[in-house]
C-alpha cells in the first residue's frame, strides 16, 4: 500500500480529517515492510505522533510514543509569551515544571541558545523516557517527582521562566475529551481535578520561592478557568496577566514575583 491517494482513502474512512497528511507522514514512516503495521495502529485509533514516533512543535522534532502527552500546537503561545519577556541578554535559568517529552523547555531552550539553562521534572517515569531523549542534545537537567519537591535547594530563588502546562481539564469532564487522548493518554496528564486548577494552584503556592525577582511563571489555561487562575496567581504573590490567541484557542496565564517579595 505504497500509493499516497489509497492510504489517504482508507484513513479518511476511518475518520482521519487530514487524511492526505497523514498518508504522507506514515508513508515517510514506515519503511522495511513495517508499514501496514503503523496503519493499522492509526485506523484503530492511536494518536498519529504516537504511530509516527514524533510531534512537530515550534518547528522541532519531539519524540514521543505511548506513556506521554503528545505536544499541542496551542502550547506553541505559551513559548512565545515565555521568550516575550526575556532580557535580550545574559544568562537565564529555564523550569520546566510538568515537562512530559520536553516539548516547552527545548523549544525554549532552542530559542534561547546556551545562555539558558534548562531543568525540567515530571512525576511519571513514562513520561520522563522521552524528555531525557529529547532533551539530552541541549544538556538539561532532568528531574523525577511531584512538582518541586526533585528540584535542587540551589535552584530556589533564581528561577527567570518557570513554565508549568500542568493537567487541567476538570475531572467530571475528562470523558468528554477526544478519543484519542482519553484512551490513549496517561490521565495524570489530563486529570486536573474537581475543578481543573489542582496543579496549577499548588504550582502557584510555591512560585514566589523558586522564582528570581521578575521571573514569571507561564501557565495554559482554560478559557473559563483564566479569571480564577489570575486570582490564584494574585493569592501566591504574583501579578498576573492574562493573555489569548484566537487562532489556537490558546490561553496563558503569567505570574510576575514582584522585586521586593
Ligand atoms: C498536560 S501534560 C503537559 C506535558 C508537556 N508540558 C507538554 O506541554 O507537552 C501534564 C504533565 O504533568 C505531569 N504531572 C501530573 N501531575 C504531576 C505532579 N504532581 N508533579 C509533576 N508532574 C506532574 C504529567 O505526567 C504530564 O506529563
Amino acid at each position: 500500500m505504497a500509493d499516497v491517494a489509497a492510504l489517504a482513502a482508507r484513513l479518511r474512512a476511518a475518520g482521519c480529517v487530514f487524511a492526505e497528511e497523514e498518508a504522507e507522514l506514515l508513508l515517510a514512516a514506515g519503511r522495511d515492510g513495517e508499514l501496514d503495521a503503523l496503519v493499522e495502529r492509526r485506523v484503530a485509533g492511536e494518536p498519529l505522533e504516537y504511530v509516527v514516533g514524533h510531534a512537530v512543535f515550534r518547528g522541532l522534532r519531539i519524540e514521543v510514543g505511548p506513556g506521554v502527552f503528545v505536544p499541542r500546537g496551542r502550547s506553541e503561545f505559551l513559548v512565545a509569551r515565555a521568550l516575550d519577556g526575556v532580557r535580550a541578554r545574559g544568562a537565564v535559568t529555564l523550569l520546566d515544571l510538568c515537562c512530559g517529552s520536553g516539548a516547552l523547555g527545548l523549544a525554549l531552550r532552542t530559542a534561547l541558545g546556551p545562555r539558558a539553562t534548562l531543568h525540567a521534572a515530571d512525576l511519571d517515569p513514562g513520561a520522563l523516557r522521552w524528555a531525557r531523549r529529547n532533551l539530552a542534545p541541549v544538556g538539561a537537567h532532568v528531574y523525577e517527582g511531584d512538582l518541586y519537591a526533585p528540584l535542587p535547594p540551589a535552584l530556589r530563588g533564581r528561577v527567570d521562566v518557570l513554565t508549568a502546562n500542568v493537567p487541567y481539564v476538570p475531572s467530571e469532564e475528562v470523558r468528554l475529551l477526544p478519543a484519542e487522548a482519553r484512551a490513549h493518554e496517561p490521565l495524570l496528564a489530563l486529570d486536573g481535578g474537581a475543578d481543573g486548577l489542582d496543579l496549577v494552584r499548588r504550582v502557584a503556592r510555591e512560585a514566589t520561592a523558586w522564582l528570581a525577582p521578575n521571573g514569571r511563571l507561564l501557565i495554559e489555561s482554560g478559557d473559563r478557568q483564566a479569571p480564577e487562575v489570575a486570582a490564584i496567581f494574585t493569592t501566591a504573590g504574583l501579578q498576573a496577566e492574562t493573555t489569548h490567541e484566537e487562532e489556537q484557542g490558546a490561553t496563558v496565564v503569567t505570574g510576575q514575583r514582584p522585586v521586593n517579595q
